[in-house]
């Protein structure tokens, strides 16, 4: 059997890149002392050379082009090369691709160092074996696809969003798959030459390696008191891992299919006072049952991210904890419901249960019903704490006071090492 090799386009591909390159450009308009060029002009710099937008998309001379491509680059070496986003499903093609023995490479007019950088910055880097960069933004994509394709019998494919790429796929004798998601529209692609079209990630797949089975995702959880910012942080660690290009679903328990969102119901219904904590226990269980099956295990086959706001560590600190009806038995009883879905990554917020009380009423002094509830809290509190304590390696703990952004950096370098170690 030959060997199948697919080499990727970066800008338009891969990643994203309009956020960064648009932020320079009007960095070095500001420096140089030109109008801020208008989001129609900027639309206009994805693509040639720098010199050349300067000067004809600014009107600036040969040598005002020089210098602001100095100052363009010193905001871009810093911040604006990672002001980029990794295309949706795009792990997952990569991963696909990779499981199915298939090599991978990268071909663009970026220099190396930034390419390098981009794909390092994004845990890109690891899916490719030879990267073709242009020395000096000018380099002809055909010569660049023909350095680093392989010697020999192999299929070959060249994956572009412009017709750049599929030009100089053509020209090298590669196979051509263009894509539409990036700067270049369809019509242009066909226009090119290209030998088959993908609208998403996942069409992609199909072409390059029909059949292919997607790997797995994963499953993550978000715990804590009531007040200690769950929503908030669930919000912010999903726009950090959809930037990496990880495909983010969103549940929460109870609730997450229509059979859980009806026991939500009987669980949170104030009328329900007669119910035993057993009977909660179970309730909450047999949701669980059913999310798990309908929901968690089928988007995670997907390939996808399953982010959930509460799960098992809930009702082992809540039923366990709070209800006094003890961690182990309030396991036992969730063992069938979870059925070895446990999440790869468990995120608990930190939050004392007094600031929890008080983030929840504003009073500064408790009534006795308040103490009660303090009471209360303080056993899920300790229940969260122990099951911590049982299985650390599980839990991303946070203390919840700090700063919300310094909060979600922190949640997000833990999360995205640990998506990225489960992509090995
Ligand atoms: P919800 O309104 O979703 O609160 P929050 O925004 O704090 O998540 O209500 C969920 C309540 O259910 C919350 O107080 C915790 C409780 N709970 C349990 O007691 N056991 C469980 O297993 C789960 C999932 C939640």
């Amino acid at each position: 059997m030959s060997s199948q090799w697919v080499f990727f386009d970066l800008d338009g591909t891969l990643t994203q890149s309009e956020e960064g390159i648009w932020n320079c450009a009007r960095y070095a308009a500001e420096k140089m002392g030109f109008p801020a060029p208008t989001e129609e002009a900027l639309r206009k710099w994805i693509g040639p050379p720098l010199i050349w937008s300067f000067r004809n998309l600014m009107g600036m001379t040969e040598t005002q082009a020089r210098q602001a491509q100095e100052f363009y680059r010193e905001r871009y070496t810093t911040i604006g090369k990672y002001e980029n986003r990794v295309y949706p499903g795009i792990r997952n093609l990569l991963r696909t691709l990779r499981q199915s023995g298939v090599q991978m490479g990268v071909v663009t007019g970026k220099p190396e160092g930034p390419t390098r950088d981009i794909l390092n910055h994004f845990g890109l880097l690891k899916f490719f074996e030879r990267i073709a960069c242009a020395t000096d933004g000018h380099a002809e994509k055909d010569r660049l696809i023909r350095s680093v394709a392989p010697e020999g019998e192999a299929e070959i494919w060249m994956v572009g969003d412009r017709k750049f790429d599929i030009e100089g796929g053509i020209q090298a004798g590669t196979h051509t798959l263009g894509v539409t998601w990036g700067y270049g529209s369809e019509e242009e692609l066909r226009t090119a030459g290209a030998e088959r079209i993908a609208h998403t990630a996942r069409e992609a797949a199909e072409i390059l390696c029909p059949g292919a089975e997607v790997p797995k995702g994963a499953f993550l959880s978000m715990e804590g008191l009531d007040g200690s910012g769950k929503s908030t942080q669930i919000e912010k660690l999903t726009n950090k891992l959809e930037q990496y290009g990880f495909e983010v679903v969103h549940s929460r328990e109870p609730g997450g299919t229509p059979i859980g969102e009806k026991i939500r119901e009987i669980l949170l219904d104030r009328n329900n006072a007669e119910m035993t904590d057993i009977t909660e226990a179970l309730l909450y269980a047999a949701g669980r049952a059913q999310h798990v099956r309908e929901k968690i295990r089928p988007t995670v086959a997907e390939g996808k991210v399953l982010l959930c706001d509460r799960f098992l560590d809930s009702s082992v600190a809540y039923q366990g904890g709070g209800r006094q009806l003890g961690v182990d038995r309030v396991l036992a009883i969730n063992e069938p419901a979870v059925d070895g879905m446990l999440p790869l990554a468990t995120v608990y917020l930190d939050l004392d249960h007094r600031a929890s009380l008080q983030r929840r009423s504003a009073a500064s002094e408790l009534d006795r019903l308040e103490m009660e509830q303090e009471a209360f809290h303080a056993r899920v509190e300790e229940g969260y704490h122990a099951l911590i304590a049982r299985n650390p390696e599980r839990y991303v703990v946070v203390d919840a006071r700090g700063d919300r952004d310094e909060i979600a950096k922190t949640i997000a370098g833990a999360v995205l090492e640990r998506l990225m170690a489960n992509e090995e």
